[in-house]
């Protein structure tokens, strides 16, 4: 049986290999915080981390994932203080809630990428992230308070 391996812990799987990420983490592994948009790559609601890198995991089979080190909003930080978390809070970001797991992971991947981006940097690496509530200006902000603090050697 193929193992998933995902916020560090190894899961056997029981799905087809064209099955996406994004049901097997919801549907097998109870892991809920990772959310359904539109399935076809375009709001970012089920973004993840994979090697690192933020993925949209609505637009990956499993079958190519199995020797991956998988990280969804549950693993990015233990104690669920990690600085944009904290950020998010002090900010008061979300409004319904739904989009914030991806913008949140999203906005991970990025600050590890680049530590001390621009205000156009910031924006360009979350354009593709949709949030019906329009918050966009108070993830922006969060994003800049963690960029500008000593937070971010712990991103
Ligand atoms: S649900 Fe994956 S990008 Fe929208
Ligand atoms: S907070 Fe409602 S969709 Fe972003």
């Amino acid at each position: 049986m193929p193992k998933l391996n995902v916020n560090n812990k190894s899961y056997v799987v029981n799905a087809d290999p064209d099955t996406p990420l994004l049901w097997v983490l919801r549907e097998e592994l109870r892991l809920t915080g990772t959310k359904f948009g539109c399935g076809g790559g375009h709001c970012g609601a089920c973004t993840v981390h994979v090697n690192g890198e933020a993925v949209r995991s609505c637009q990956l089979r499993i079958d190519d994932v199995y020797d991956s080190y998988i990280t969804t909003i549950e693993g990015l930080s233990p104690g669920v203080d990690h600085p944009l978390q904290r950020a998010w809070i002090e900010h008061q970001v979300p409004q319904c809630g739904y989009c914030q797991s991806g913008q949140i992971m999203q906005a991970a991947a990025f600050l590890r990428r680049n530590a001390n981006p621009t205000d156009e940097e910031i924006e360009s690496a979350m354009r593709g992230n949709l949030c019906r509530c329009m918050t966009y200006h108070r993830i922006n902000l969060a994003i800049k308070s963690v960029a500008d603090s000593p937070d971010i050697q712990d991103v």
